[in-house]
């Protein structure tokens, strides 16, 4: 594998210790690149999310190891886990996990925040930026509930780039919006890799998701069966 994979994994295997026990996902070895734009599919129960969840750090592997630039991350305690998830990792999922009480601009700055370093001014400059780009400035002051299901998972993306993470993972990002919108959320995807050379990792039940991206990651049973660079 080379050298120059943003994410990696190697010989990962993770498996619920239960009464009986449950593999979620077993022996995947795949290295994504700076720049790739990746779908990950296959059937329900198959470990797409369960693969997410390791390749971002939300959960670890009982062997194996998951690299992200490099660097060996199961030596990692929960806190170091955490700051790297919020400096290199922007994660968007089916449903948007907006705060309620807070306003559109604040639940974007809200990573800004956990990580430090910005300036209250910067945060809300940068918190503007982003819902420009994601072109709904307009909504900046509302809360999460009085925007449109499209739209609040365009604040979602807008909080997922507070930190100009290098990789974007996306668990059926576009699983609960209407076909308009879902088109809007795959060209936002398909931008932040062609135009800001993003890493995105998306998993879709869309075939025409899958195809719009670069690469597919089709798993059975917890194990890639196909992965295919076009
Ligand atoms: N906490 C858990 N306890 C027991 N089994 C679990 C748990 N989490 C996941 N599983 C099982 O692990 C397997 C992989 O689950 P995962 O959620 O990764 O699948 P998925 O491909 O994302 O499915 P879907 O398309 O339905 O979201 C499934 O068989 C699931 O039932
Ligand atoms: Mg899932």
């Amino acid at each position: 594998m080379s050298g120059e994979a943003l994410i990696e994994a190697r010989g990962v295997t993770r498996i619920l210790q239960e009464a009986v026990p449950v593999t979620l996902v077993r022996d995947i070895d795949v290295g994504i690149g700076h720049g790739e734009f990746v779908s990950v599919t296959g059937p329900s129960g198959s470990g797409k999310s369960s693969l997410l969840y390791l390749l971002g750090l939300l959960d670890v592997p009982t062997s194996g190891r998951v690299l992200l630039e490099g660097q060996d991350t199961t030596v990692l305690d929960a806190d170091e886990l955490a700051a790297m998830r919020l400096r290199k990792i922007g994660f968007v999922f089916q449903f948007h996990f907006l705060l309620p009480e807070f306003s559109v601009l604040h639940n974007v700055m809200l990573p800004m925040r956990r990580l430090g370093g910005m300036s209250e001014r910067q945060m809300d400059e940068r918190g503007h930026r982003l819902l420009e780009e994601l072109d709904i400035a307009d909504q900046a002051r509302k809360r999460p509930d009085q925007l449109s299901g499209g739209q609040r998972q365009r604040v979602a993306i807008a909080r997922a780039l507070a930190n100009d993470p290098a990789l974007i993972l996306a668990d059926e990002p576009t699983g609960n919006l209407d076909s308009k919108n879902s088109q809007i959320v795959q060209e936002i995807f398909a931008k932040l890799v062609r135009e800001e050379g993003r890493t995105v990792v998306a998993v879709t039940h869309e075939p025409g998701f899958a195809e719009a991206t670069d690469r597919n990651i089709h798993l059975v049973d917890g194990r890639i069966d196909r992965d295919t660079k076009r």
